[in-house]
């Protein structure tokens, strides 16, 4: 059968398009975060993408339906072709967004970007204040850096948008991290609980907070919510609680293979950005078209419906909302991809999860000591 007749034959089958294409540019990065959702073994993806393939991918893309397109890493701006390809995302008609620590941007570069056209721009901060950033994320310079480009991200007539990972060393501070923001004018924060993926998960104990320290920061959050609204203040927080404490499991990507397309830097194509850990093989774009990944790939096609779930997931009504929770997360936990996801509290695995907690109440590392995210030899291997 021809790729564009299979193609046509899952369409009609009522698989919807990706609507969102996460471009992951570089595993390259100057950070070294311990919570980094890179795979453990980045360093091993050395053949990036060119400029002309990505190029092809976002028409590809495009041509399919999807509208949002991310860019992301690693540090984007590590690609000195981004704003040519901000510009062409721009032309094809995408709503873009730069996923970024802001290392390795000044005024051009943010006049540069937005001449192409880029619509959004997403900073990351590591704490509240100068020390602990370095500590988290190995670079003493980092912070400072970060406060003067979110500014001239602000100057420059883009809304401010911050993300903060949120972890057991920093989540007491984080009346200080909220003040910070505020004080720099922010407009939205995501206050965002770090998830166990990547290097998060081999720091897992040493990053998970405890539920005390948890409700704490919930109800600081809220107080400032209060605070902002009484002083007239629009600047949106949102608290994202970590999945080891949450009531029920999220539906991960919207569901595997439903709305979101990861294209990793060497062109592998995912249903999202943790996926190439699994045990299974994905295509790569750089031998099939994304529109045949998309629809007629087995990888995409695994876990969509629900007629690979086992039990408690088949005969549970939660299932057509949260799709069994996150395949990723079920695999790291139980080695079986296909398991219900140990958050749900219906999983015969969910023991792992509280095992988790009580193992992170007693774990004495202290924020130095966890292992950072693996320096990459990054200037030598892109072909851009
Ligand atoms: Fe969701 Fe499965 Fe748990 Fe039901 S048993 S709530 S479908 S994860
Ligand atoms: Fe991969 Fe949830 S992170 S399916």
């Amino acid at each position: 059968m021809t790729e564009i007749a299979r193609s046509q034959t899952s369409e009609a089958h009522g698989i919807g398009a990706p609507l969102w294409l996460l471009a992951e540019l570089t595993y390259r990065c100057p950070l070294q975060c311990a919570y980094c959702s890179n795979p453990l073994d980045f360093a091993a993806y050395r053949d990036e993408l060119t400029t002309g393939e990505w190029i092809d991918i976002m028409r590809q893309a495009r041509a399919m339906g999807a509208v949002q397109l991310g860019f992301s890493g690693g540090e984007p701006l590590v690609r000195r072709d981004l704003e040519t390809l901000v510009g062409e995302a721009r032309r094809l008609g995408f709503y873009t967004n730069l996923i970024t620590s802001a290392l390795g941007l000044d005024e051009a570069r943010i006049m540069a970007l937005r001449e192409a056209g880029l619509d959004h721009i997403q900073i990351s901060l590591q704490a509240g204040d100068a020390d602990m950033a370095a500590a988290v994320a190995g670079s003493p310079k980092a912070h400072a850096k970060k406060l003067a480009m979110a500014r001239a991200v602000k100057a420059a007539g883009y809304p401010m948008v911050l993300n903060v990972v949120l972890h057991r060393h920093n989540i007491d501070d984080l009346d200080a991290i909220i003040a910070l923001c505020d004080s720099l004018g922010a407009d939205a924060v995501e206050l965002a609980n770090c998830q166990m993926y990547g290097w998060a998960q081999l720091n897992r104990e040493g990053l998970l907070p405890s539920r005390e320290q948890l409700e704490v920061a919930e109800a600081t959050t809220a107080r400032w919510r209060e605070r902002l609204a009484a002083k007239g203040r629009d600047m949106r927080l949102l608290f994202v609680v970590p999945d080891y404490y949450a009531e029920r499991p999220k539906a991960c990507m919207g569901g595997w293979g439903a709305i979101f397309m990861t294209v990793a830097p060497d062109g592998a194509v995912l249903p999202c950005h943790s996926a190439r850990m699994l045990p299974m093989s994905f295509p790569n774009v750089r031998e099939r078209r994304l529109r045949e990944i998309w629809y007629d790939s087995e990888p995409f096609n695994r876990y969509r419906g629900d007629a690979w779930m086992r039990s408690p997931c088949r005969d549970c009504d939660e299932r057509k909302r949260d799709f069994g929770g996150c395949r990723c997360q079920a695999y790291l936990l139980t080695g079986d991809p296909a398991a219900t996801d140990p958050v749900c509290e219906y999983s015969p695995h969910h023991g792992l999860i509280e095992a988790a907690r009580e193992a992170a109440s007693t774990d004495p590392r202290r924020v130095e000591q966890l292992t950072p995210r693996s320096v990459h030899e990054s200037q030598v291997f892109c072909r851009q």
